[in-house]
């Protein structure tokens, strides 16, 4: 399997992760009830995030965090919430994706889903994730 390597590699990742997440059981209400997100507005935002991020382009101007303030004030996002997140990240990533860059992908989500719910003050609950999620943090599994 190939590792994460371009731009158009990201853009692929994306449309994994969100056809993945917008039709969660748990969680895919978020995206199309609550935030009635627009895919063909919010995935080139998003891969202009993760562009930056891995390839350290400068190609992102935005609020990562502050942008989900709003959606915890309509929806009260919870661990469990962001633990299923990090869980289809994780598998949209492993389907795809091998290598240092993939790995980096998934200490990089992981890390600013901690400072993510730290933010936004919900209690990360660390019971709830997974041995991939504590890995990626460096915790012990
Ligand atoms: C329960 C977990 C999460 C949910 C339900 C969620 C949902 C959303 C939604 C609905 C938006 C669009 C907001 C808008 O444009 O008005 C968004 C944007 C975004 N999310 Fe999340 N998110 C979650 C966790 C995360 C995590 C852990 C990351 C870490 C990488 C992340 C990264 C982003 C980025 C980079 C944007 C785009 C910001 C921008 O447009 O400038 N999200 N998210």
């Amino acid at each position: 399997m190939p590792d994460l390597a371009t731009r158009a590699d990201i853009d692929v990742l994306l449309r994994r992760f969100y056809s993945r997440a917008m039709a969660d059981d748990l969680i895919g209400y978020l995206f199309t009830e609550v935030a009635h997100l627009d895919l063909d507005h919010h995935l080139p935002r998003i891969g202009n995030f993760w562009e930056q991020l891995l390839f350290q382009r400068p190609v992102y101007v935005g609020q990562p965090i502050a942008v989900h303030f709003p959606l915890h004030e309509a929806a009260t996002l919870q661990p469990a919430h962001f633990q299923r997140w990090w869980r289809l990240w994780d598998e949209s990533i492993a389907s795809l994706f091998e290598g240092p860059m993939a790995d980096q992908a998934r200490t990089r989500a992981a890390t600013i889903s901690e400072s993510m719910q730290y933010r936004l003050g919900i209690e990360s609950d660390p019971a709830l994730f997974s041995g991939a999620y504590k890995a990626a943090l460096g915790m012990e599994p």
